[in-house]
């Protein structure tokens, strides 16, 4: 990964927030437009961001919406760039790693899940408390360490920060939204998982599997940032009968409002 174009995107997105960031958010499949209009500022397309790979899955818009909400400096995301694109995985967590050289402390990641815990519903919210990462590869790979990286052996031990959990927890309560928390894995895809899989997953500790989110809070605890994390749970393995198309999409537009609402109570008392 270039520092330098890393150092250019940091101050473009410096620029646009109007100094230093506090928390970068990463909006998953389904997502999209859940801050767009609660951060006052502005939205730009990847291609104004330096070094910035340019998304090819429909429903990840690849814009970014830069200001502040509740007083933060915020950018959020809005599309990003998967293992089974074909792509590196400096370009995954390229927009984790320009946020955090902005001076971005917190990262907050979301996405679209499938549920191997059997007691989870469709349109569950999950608070990922840890993760499985079986892709298979990492970010932190290469001879250099990441540009801001210090040390090369990460610790993953509260990887997903215990205080944000805990401060997510209560926000939720005080907006009556409902949480499950559990482990969240992270597979290549782009199959989704077979019933021995689903099952093998189960086994080994997941509660939730998805195709994202795992290297990005890898690259975000290397460079020293606490991380939090959601999964909209859009289907549930081994349910029996196959969900529906529309069921999952009106889920995932009541789970979207309510994410909006975590992250700007998080964001707010951050
Ligand atoms: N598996 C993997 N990724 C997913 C799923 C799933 O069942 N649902 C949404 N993203």
């Amino acid at each position: 990964m270039k520092r330098k174009r890393l150092e250019a995107a940091a101050d473009f997105l410096r620029r646009k927030a109007g100094g230093d960031l506090d928390a970068a958010i990463v909006l998953g499949s389904g997502f999209g437009g859940v801050l767009r209009e609660r951060i006052d500022g502005g939205t730009v397309p990847y291609g104004k961001i330096e070094g910035m790979p340019e998304p090819t899955v429909p429903g990840h818009a690849g814009e970014a919406h830069i200001g502040t909400l509740h007083g933060r400096r915020v950018v959020a995301f809005s599309g990003r760039f998967h293992l089974y694109e074909g792509r590196a995985t400096h370009d995954v967590i390229y927009p984790v790693a320009a946020a955090a050289h902005a001076g971005a402390k917190t990262v907050v990641l979301t996405n679209a899940a499938g549920g191997v815990n059997t007691g989870f519903h469709t349109g569950d919210l999950m608070l990922i408390a840890d993760q499985l990462n079986l892709t298979g590869t990492s970010p932190l790979l290469g001879a250099a360490l990441l540009p801001g990286q210090e040390q090369r052996f990460v610790d993953m031990v509260d990887a997903y920060s215990p205080g944000l959990r805990k401060l997510a927890r209560h926000v939720a309560g005080e907006y009556g939204i409902s949480l499950q928390e559990g482990v969240y894995a992270g597979l290549l895809g782009p199959t989704y998982e077979t019933p021995a899989e689903a099952r093998y997953l189960r086994r080994i500790g997941a509660d939730a599997v998805g195709m994202s989110t795992v290297l990005e809070t890898i690259a975000a605890r290397a460079l020293g940032r606490e991380v939090i994390g959601f999964s909209l749970i859009t289907n549930v393995h081994g349910a029996g009968a196959p969900t529906s198309h529309e069921e999952v999409i009106a889920a995932a537009a009541a789970a979207a409002e309510n994410v909006a609402r975590l992250i700007e109570g998080l964001v707010a008392n951050l």
